[in-house]
């Protein structure tokens, strides 16, 4: 084989089993020798992971783009390997195109917009932690299924469906390619989620109700109407985007304080507390470990030769283990502040669900500790997920508590 014409080379691979061991310390072997550097993994791309490569590239759309590109394979471009998915609006587009989108999503996304949500995602946190309180055991992942509930409501899909939308995207990003689960995603699940979603949009534009989709099919760009392709692209980010990432933070978070009683007793005893932890968690934790793009033009950048092609990764999760930026990064500190974390993403892509996603944190972490104070977890059943390149977080957690009463009278969760 010919040697890399890139360097400095370095042997990482973001979905090897020996980094989803331990991603904090595969990737401080990274920011604590080369920082930036080249791997052969997945047909070569570059790692980004310090907090000034990865600031410097997430803000620079014209070298660093996030758009589909004949480089790195088909799919996604937003992950390395690319893997076959429907297009995704606005994260896959560059600016000035980007704009016309983001715009879109903005007013849906706001804080405004937020927090008429709050009485609906209240309803959901209230209702799962009803459906297993008598019962004094559970897994907490069932709990942390709000996230996707919410979200199918919120766009106006069909909510008995929400675990199909939740199980087929958390197999696309943290599942093994070739296990039946995987295969069931990519082959049945995506396929048949696909229609119902498109029939949603036919069906709304027909008839449009209080619902996401009936505002995206009401929209325009560049003076026409928002078209079936662009609508189901925005839609399919927004699952995407809300299924997993906050289920991956309190999954992490809830582990994390079943560990560390002490702080999980100030948070139960003090609840302002919570904003800044949330924060903290979302720094230490990083749900989106780390995201993709292509460079387009050949480029010296903090010392390595780019060339027009190569494939970047940039690591949001070891920036923020950075300790350039932050004391003692390898320590949950629930009072740090202020706390410029790159959990959301940086620049013009930062993550247009971050009110909702913090919202839905706070919320769902919140209310376990007042309902489950004394909630302990079998730390040895502890199940990971398989990968934990893109995304981070348990896929079982058993835990038992003292039990407790149902809220709701009128909650079925389906
Ligand atoms: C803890 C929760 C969340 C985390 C950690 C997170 C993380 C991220 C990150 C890192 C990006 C940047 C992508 C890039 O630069 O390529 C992003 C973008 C995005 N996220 Fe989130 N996200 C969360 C919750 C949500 C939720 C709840 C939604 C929607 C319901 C959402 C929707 C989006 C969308 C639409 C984008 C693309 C924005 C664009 O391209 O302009 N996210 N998210």
């Amino acid at each position: 084989m010919e040697s890399p014409a890139r360097c400095p080379v370095i042997h990482f691979d973001h979905n090897s089993p020996e980094h989803s061991a331990d991603p904090a310390g595969s990737y401080r072997k990274i920011r604590e020798s080369v920082k930036v550097g080249w791997t052969e993994a997945h047909g070569g791309y570059w790692v980004l992971s310090d907090y000034a490569s990865v600031f410097d590239a997430a803000r620079d759309d014209e070298v660093f783009s996030s758009r589909r590109t004949e480089y790195g394979g088909e799919g996604l471009s937003v992950v390395i390997p690319k893997t076959p998915h429907h297009d995704h609006i606005p994260i896959e587009l560059d600016p000035p195109e980007f704009r016309k989108y983001r715009k879109i999503v903005n007013p849906i996304s706001a804080p405004a917009a937020v927090e008429k949500m709050k009485a609906m995602v209240d309803r959901h946190v209230a209702g799962f932690i009803d459906s297993v309180i008598e019962n004094g055991k559970c897994d907490l992942t069932s709990v942390i299924g709000v996230p996707s509930i919410v979200t199918i409501e919120w766009l106006g899909l069909d909510v008995s469906e929400w675990r199909r939308y939740s199980g087929a995207h958390f197999q696309v990003l943290a599942g093994i390619p070739g296990t039946p689960e995987h295969t069931q995603a990519v082959e049945v699940d995506f396929p048949y989620l696909a229609e119902r979603i498109r029939q949603r949009i036919t069906e709304r534009r027909a008839d449009p109700e209080d619902d996401i989709i009936s505002y995206l099919v009401q929209q325009e760009v560049d003076g026409k109407p928002l078209d079936d392709h662009d609508t189901f692209a925005i839609v399919d980010l927004l699952i995407s985007g809300g299924v997993g990432t906050t289920a991956s933070l309190v999954s992490n978070s809830l582990g994390w304080l079943a560990r560390n009683p002490d702080v999980r007793q100030r948070l139960i005893d003090d609840p302002s507390l919570m904003d800044h932890a949330v924060e903290e968690f979302l720094r230490y934790f990083s749900p989106t470990q780390a995201l993709a793009r292509t460079v387009m033009r050949d480029t010296d950048f903090h010392g390595c030769p780019m060339k027009k092609g190569d494939r970047a990764l940039l690591s949001w999760s070891s920036a923020n283990r950075d300790p350039q930026l932050f004391d003692s990064p390898d320590e949950v500190d629930i009072d740090r502040w202020p706390n410029r974390h790159t959990a959301f993403g940086i620049g013009v892509h930062r993550c247009a669900g971050s009110h909702l996603g913090r919202y839905m944190s706070h919320a769902l972490i919140s209310q376990v500790l007042q309902r489950m104070p004394d909630y302990r977890v079998d730390v040895d059943a502890l199940e990971p997920y398989p990968r934990q390149g893109v995304n981070s977080g348990y896929q079982r957690i058993p835990a038992t508590f003292t039990p407790g009463k149902r809220t709701l009278t009128d909650y079925t969760l389906m």
